[in-house]
């Protein structure tokens, strides 16, 4: 008998950065330690999803659809959800009047890149957009690890640009672009305005006019991230970066991730800026790269979107009111357990009020890494990020990102205890003061 030696592979170098497995873990908490209260995931709950409604109510969605002259009747509706489709998308006109009634934001379909969740669409505009040999990608910071991972894998360099209590601040983007030695360039600052992931923040209007007014001014895109804008809690919604956007410095990204659910994996993509070199809009030309990557976002599943939207003529509100309203007392319940199991330890140990979203920032007077997560999950019971996870530059190392979008009141309430037990455990065994 012949023995044969099993061939043995390395992934590429980037594979080892230890940014990549961050994405995983957040995915996977929950099942690493089943008996743990997480607020690691920034996941919606379950129990608020409508899968088999949405499911339920293609039926309807095609009888409608095959009302339509020309669409060839419902076999043909049918049939078409099952075939390969345009790379761009089938429901570009649902999100443009989505867009412009929820967002005011008024863009032309054809400016419309549906994607398979924003996850995609971030692949594309790096991969579309960026010269690795020579283009810097700036980020807010600490942000989304899935544009830093992307640019990684990539081989396109990232910048942080610090956020402060009011998320990123413009003239520091300006400060940065300015620095920077040719030829390297600032290809694009991405941002996520509401109620940023991982800290909460959420920035004033006048930023966002002056971000993009500095990025204008430099020839430098702005990526505006935004999932979590719907889930406003304290005040009026604040205005997109991209309504405000009349000279197309703005590339939008939306996602039903938060607002549908995530396992629908349906995002998009709005740039309508011109390219000059075919006339198209950059979506249009982006769809090179879409083609290569999954070919086209499922049919069938940009029908559960088209319809969910047609259905409340546009808008999300109906949709979501009560994912709002559910996510929002769970944000009142964590505030309420932080400031019952913590409050005597202000300001030794912060917090910030985020004014919707999922995510909040604690900031404690020592570092908060790996073992600790690993400590606070095995032996008190609760999961939470790290906020270095979110970092590139192994910055604010005592602070760590609570997720209270996933967890009810009454687990928020034992989570948050187990966390102050943790805490104080901590520094009862002297560690104030080593990471603040
Ligand atoms: C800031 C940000 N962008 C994008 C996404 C990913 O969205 P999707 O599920 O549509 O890929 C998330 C998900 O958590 C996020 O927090």
């Amino acid at each position: 008998m012949t023995t044969r030696t099993r061939v043995t592979v390395e992934p590429r170098a980037c594979m080892a950065d230890p940014q990549l497995d961050v994405m995983n873990f957040l995915n996977e908490a929950v099942m690493e330690f089943p008996a743990a209260v997480s607020f690691a995931p920034g996941r919606p709950r379950e129990d608020l999803f409508d899968v088999r409604g949405h499911v339920q109510s293609l039926d309807e969605y095609v009888r409608r659809v095959a009302a339509i002259p020309h669409s060839g009747g419902a076999d043909a509706v049918w049939q078409a959800m099952g075939q390969y489709g345009p790379t761009n998308g089938v429901c570009a006109e649902a999100i443009a009047r989505h867009l412009r009634v929820d967002e005011g934001i008024d863009v032309d379909p054809r400016a419309i890149m549906v994607t398979v969740g924003a996850q995609e669409a971030m692949a594309i505009l790096v991969a579309g957009l960026c010269e690795p040999e020579r283009d810097v990608l700036l980020v807010s910071h600490p942000t989304y690890i899935g544009i830093t991972g992307i640019a990684r894998v990539l081989g396109v360099r990232v910048i942080p640009v610090e956020s402060d209590d009011d998320g990123l601040d413009p003239e520091r983007v300006e400060r940065v672009i300015g620095a920077l030695p040719a030829p390297a360039r600032v290809r694009a600052v991405y941002d996520i305005p509401d109620f940023n992931n991982p800290l909460g923040t959420s920035m004033p209007v006048e930023r966002r006019r002056a971000l993009l007014e500095v990025c204008r001014r430099a020839g430098v895109l702005v990526i505006e991230d935004n999932p979590y804008g719907r889930y406003v809690y304290d005040h009026a919604p604040r205005p997109t970066i991209k309504s405000l956007d009349a000279e197309a410095t703005c590339i939008y990204v939306g996602t039903f991730s938060k607002t549908l659910f995530p396992g629908l994996r349906v995002g998009y993509l709005v740039a309508d800026q011109e390219v000059v070199s075919s006339g198209r809009t950059l979506a249009e030309e982006l769809s090179r790269v879409k083609s290569l990557i999954t070919v086209n976002t499922p049919p069938l599943l940009q029908a559960i979107v088209a319809d969910a939207l047609e259905r409340h003529d546009g808008r999300l509100g109906p949709l979501i009111a009560e994912k709002v309203e559910r996510c929002k007392r769970q944000r009142d319940a964590m505030l309420a357990a932080l400031a019952a199991q913590l409050g005597d330890l202000v300001p030794t140990v912060s917090w910030n009020v985020p004014s919707g979203g999922f995510f909040l920032t604690v900031t404690l007077p020592f570092p908060f890494g790996v073992p600790e997560l690993r400590e606070c999950a095995k032996q008190f019971g609760v999961v939470v990020s790290p906020m270095t996870f979110f970092c590139v530059d192994g910055s604010r190392s005592n602070q760590i990102r609570l997720a209270f979008s996933y967890v009810g009141p009454d687990r928020i309430a034992a989570g948050v205890s187990r966390l102050a037990a943790f805490i104080r455990h901590r520094i009862a065994a002297g560690d104030a003061g080593a990471g603040a």
